[in-house]
């Protein structure tokens, strides 16, 4: 695991706001994944739950993995406050994902946002990209190297940053349709509640079947 960004990092962070992100889910998750029929799902790196949540709610069953506790239990917490069914549709998982493997093909859909790994970071989106079930989805994003946000608060970092094309020349071409491999903006809300633009990476792609 990147020292950097481990496990300690995460819980600091987490511990120092009431709550990192909020409940909304990620937008470019629900671009892509808002028409897909649901199935089984892997949420890697799913911070407070937005998304495990928002995937739950329209029918999928989710696993969701994250090294913060902190983190972790406030997701569960929100889940449960939204009923027993949904909450029945999650599965938490704390593991370091430079670690954790999942089993190859279980998932219809894998979805990662803004987990920052630096050597590793590879080596993890290959063993995502094998979890994914034959005809199932592969959705990674993360920061941009052109972030104004991020670049600001970390510097340009490989721990960071990647491009799409970067993910996507990863990505077998006889295994693999890429659907998505692009930079695009979004507005986004800071903690400290102004709003800001943010240019993500966004890979989108279809195992064949
Ligand atoms: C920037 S947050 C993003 C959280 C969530 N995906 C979102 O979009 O709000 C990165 C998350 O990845 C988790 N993470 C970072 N490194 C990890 C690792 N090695 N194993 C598991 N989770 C990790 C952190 O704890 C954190 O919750």
């Amino acid at each position: 695991m990147s020292e950097e960004f481990g496990r300690t990092y995460w819980e600091e962070r987490y511990h120092g706001h009431a709550a990192v992100r909020g409940r909304r889910p990620n937008p470019q998750l629900v671009a892509e994944a808002g028409d897909l029929p649901p199935g089984t799902a892997l949420d890697a790196g799913c911070g407070e739950g937005a998304d495990a949540v928002w995937l739950a709610s329209r029918g999928w069953r989710v696993t969701a993995v994250d090294i913060a506790a902190t983190a972790l239990a406030r997701a569960r917490e929100h889940a449960e406050s939204l009923g027993a069914d949904l909450t029945s549709r999650i599965d938490w998982v704390q593991a370091d994902l430079t670690s954790w493997t999942p089993a190859e093909e279980r998932f219809d859909l894998v979805s990662t946002h803004y987990v920052h790994l630096s050597a590793s970071r590879e080596a993890l989106f290959g063993r995502l990209a094998a979890s994914v079930a034959p005809g199932g989805t592969l959705l990674i994003v993360g920061h941009h190297p052109s972030d104004p946000h991020t670049t600001l608060s970390h510097g340009p970092s490989p721990a960071v940053h990647f491009t799409a094309e970067e993910v996507a020349a990863g990505l077998d071409p006889g295994r693999w349709d890429i659907a998505v491999a692009e930079a695009r903006s979004r507005s986004a809300t800071a903690p400290d509640g102004h709003e800001m633009i943010m240019h993500d990476a966004v890979v989108r792609a279809r195992r064949r079947p």
